[in-house]
């Protein structure tokens, strides 16, 4: 079977990854894979067992078991793990706190990956966006394009603050820095690799933001 196309795109925390990815495939006629979410899936179940997450075979064993499902329709997102709908559940602060310390198990990063590849090998769409924060290095590499969207460390705070309900107390940017930090020690997600085009949204709004992405894919430079 011919491979579909694949776009892959990083990034830190705020960057615009989620919404950037999913509105230009929805435009693409493409699929959307948010691999975060399975991270925060996988946190998610821990939570739930009352699994120590620092205690790293604990968390291996929970993969034996860990039936998720995160939707690929951009128009139809949700995020599935066993019989319960968790799309709202896994952006909780208390799942976000965890995600970190078991995305840094190896075990876990290659059960995942693994995954993550099937679905960007198969399936009914001629494309899929693929987003995270190793895909252009380690699940992709040799997607025929490869993004990283970034944006100053001012501007994703404030989008995410937004996003909160304009929250400016500074929990949410020193969650996120800290986040960024923690997720650093697994993965570069700050610098392109080589091959790799840096798509800086710090002063683009959303559509720019989604236009330029959907640019790139096209493989024509934005308008304007
Ligand atoms: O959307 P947000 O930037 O808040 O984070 P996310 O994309 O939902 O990712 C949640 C967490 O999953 C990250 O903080 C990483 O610890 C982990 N992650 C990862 O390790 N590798 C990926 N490809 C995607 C996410
Ligand atoms: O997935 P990631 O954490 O990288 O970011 P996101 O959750 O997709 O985006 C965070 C927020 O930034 C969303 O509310 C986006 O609409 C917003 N955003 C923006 O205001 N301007 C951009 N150029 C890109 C995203």
């Amino acid at each position: 079977s011919i491979r579909r196309f694949a776009v892959a795109v990083d990034g830190p925390a705020g960057s615009g990854k989620s919404s950037v990815s999913r509105a230009a495939a929805r435009e693409l006629g493409f699929d959307y894979q948010d691999t975060g979410a399975a991270y925060r899936a996988l946190a998610w179940l821990a939570a739930q067992r009352g699994v120590d997450v620092d205690l790293e075979d604990a968390v291996i064993g929970l993969l034996d078991d860990f039936d998720y499902e995160i939707g690929l329709d951009p128009d139809d997102y949700f995020v599935r793990v066993g019989r319960d709908t968790v799309t709202e559940a896994i952006r909780d602060p208390a799942v976000s706190a965890i995600v970190s310390r078991v995305a840094r198990i190896p075990r876990v990063r290659e059960h995942l990956t693994d995954i993550f590849r099937g679905r960007i090998a198969q399936g009914d769409r001629p494309g899929i966006i693929t987003e995270g924060r190793d895909i252009t290095t380690i699940v992709a590499p040799d997607a025929p394009v490869r993004v990283l969207l970034t944006a100053s460390e001012a501007a994703r705070q404030a989008r995410r603050a937004a996003e909160l309900g304009g929250d400016t107390s500074g929990s949410v940017g020193q969650q996120l820095s800290a986040r960024d930090a923690q997720d650093l020690r697994v993965v570069d997600f700050m610098n392109a690799a080589e091959g790799v085009t840096t798509l800086d949204s710090t002063d683009l709004d959303f559509e720019q933001t989604v236009a330029a992405l959907v640019a790139l894919i096209r493989g024509v430079p934005p308008a304007g």
